[in-house]
């Protein structure tokens, strides 16, 4: 049997006083709509379509897929009248799974569960709550038999004490769904064409309606606030540091640790408080990150620190390296291992070679370190002219005194040393030292200015 997908996001999302379309809010760092379509992609659907609001061309341009198809609905006359722009779709599907955008965390295992209770009938997702103001409330029989869904504007007050919700969430047969939306008509409190209703037709067509309940009912909450949005953010998170702990990751503190993307650890690592993680970000065994720190698109070697307040983009940190605290390093850098990076030191686009140490108080950019190279105190590489980068090179066992400026393009060859304070304009030959300041001299009976003399 062929599955379709609907996934319905053309609402305006006007509780989120936002420009940004309302799907396209980050959890997790990654859009809601985008939650959805991963999590219906697991499915392997044969068709998937979004519906998508007027002027909503940001969110396709934003998330469009190859198998994706994007369907307008100009005017939001309803859940009804939304899932019928999706029909032309759908010809080739014999089921059709209905899904929202701003559901995030519905899981698939919940949406597998409903597929496999449903078979080829009605399918329905419900939850209990205790407080079901605001939801569609599911009206059942005597027997316990699912008769229809009334919306909570429309409901009577006896209907209002009902706590089974309707999530949003069905599978129904394809054919009879085209011809249930055709006959919905909005003679309802909201003037709506409600999907909902096609509820009532099945089972007036003496259809069974099968209920699923998902995993946990956060699963159907939807977000339609900042603040709702801040609190599933809060259950993502707790979700994927409780993942990440079975898999033996040790989180000083879960409630303050935050993935945005995709993390891949190897084994003991260790995360203290505030730790942020973005993007592809892979750990080695034995990497230790310590608290505030920041990473973002890194690969990580096994036995690495890297102490507090760092902050890590786009690089590569070999094995046994030591990082921090209070060290950037910008895109483009690798430390091929046993690094020492210090406190204050900045790294952009550059390699530094093994066991090579830039300990305090540095900036390196767009230079290529050998190794065993020791960089002094404050020394700056000048890689930028006011027009052009130029590349330093500072080749194996080279020291570089303290405060030195090596201005690129130029070269500080193997086992050379350079005097601290020194200004390198021009290239420093292999195993001598180069020296380029004034010489000190000292002006003798030279009197310090007094006040009052
Ligand atoms: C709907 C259900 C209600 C259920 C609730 C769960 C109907 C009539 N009611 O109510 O039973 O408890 O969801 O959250 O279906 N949308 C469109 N086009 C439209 C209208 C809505 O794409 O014309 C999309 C919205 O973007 C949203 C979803 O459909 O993602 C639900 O719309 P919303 O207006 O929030 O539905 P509710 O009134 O909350
Ligand atoms: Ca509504």
């Amino acid at each position: 049997m062929k599955l379709g997908i609907v996934i319905l996001a053309a609402g305006q999302g006007t509780r989120m006083k936002s420009r940004l379309p309302k799907v396209l809010h980050p959890l997790a760092g990654k859009p809601l709509l985008a939650h959805v379509i991963d999590t219906a992609s697991v499915l392997q659907p044969d068709r998937m379509v979004v519906v998508y609001g007027h002027g909503g061309e940001q969110v396709r341009d934003a998330l469009d897929r190859p198998g994706l198809q994007w369907v307008e609905q100009a005017e939001q006359l309803g859940t009804g009248h939304a899932v019928q722009q999706a029909v032309p779709a759908l010809q080739d599907v014999d089921r059709v799974l209905i899904l929202y955008g701003d559901v995030p965390l519905m899981r698939a295992e919940s949406l597998k569960a409903l597929l496999n209770n449903s078979g080829s009938g009605f399918g329905l997702m419900t939850v209990d709550l205790d407080d079901p103001t605001g939801y569609g409330r599911i009206l059942r029989d005597e027997r316990g038999r699912v008769q229809g869904i009334v919306e909570q504007k429309d409901a009577e007050p006896w209907q209002l004490e009902i706590g089974e919700i309707n999530t949003g969430i069905m599978l129904v047969d394809a054919r009879s769904l085209e011809n249930w939306l055709e006959r919905l008509t909005p003679k309802n409190a909201q003037g709506e064409y409600y999907l909902t209703d096609i509820v009532s037709l099945a089972v007036a067509e003496g259809m069974e309606i099968q209920v699923t309940q998902p995993g946990d009912p956060v699963e159907a909450e939807g977000v339609n606030s900042r603040s709702q949005l801040a609190a599933l953010e809060r259950v993502y998170q707790r979700w994927q540091a409780n993942a990440l702990m079975d898999r033996g990751v040790t989180l000083r503190d879960p409630a303050r640790f935050d993935l945005r993307g995709n993390l891949t650890t190897g084994m003991d690592v260790s995360l203290d408080v505030n730790v942020l993680l973005e993007g592809e970000v892979v750990l080695g065994d034995n990497v230790s990150i310590g608290a505030n720190t920041v990473l973002r698109n890194v690969r990580v070697a096994d036995n690495v620190l890297i102490r507090e307040n760092c902050v890590i983009e786009d690089a590569i940190i070999g094995p046994d390296s030591a990082i921090g605290p209070f060290s950037r390093i910008r895109p483009g850098t690798e430390l091929v291992g046993g690094a020492h990076v210090g406190n204050f030191v900045e790294i952009k686009n550059s390699s530094i070679g093994l066991g090579s140490k830039v300990n305090h108080l540095t900036y390196i950019g767009d230079t290529s370190m050998g190794a065993g190279v020791n960089i002094g105190a404050g020394t700056i590489t000048c890689n930028y002219d006011g027009a052009f980068k130029h590349r330093t090179v500072i080749e194996d066992n080279a020291f570089i005194g303290s405060n030195a400026a090596l201005v690129a393009p130029v070269t500080v060859g193997e086992d050379a040393t350079i005097g601290a304070g020194s200004v390198i304009a021009r290239d420093a030959p292999a195993a001598e030292l180069t020296v380029a300041r004034s010489k000190q001299v000292t002006i003798r009976g030279w009197k310090r200015p007094k006040k009052g003399a």
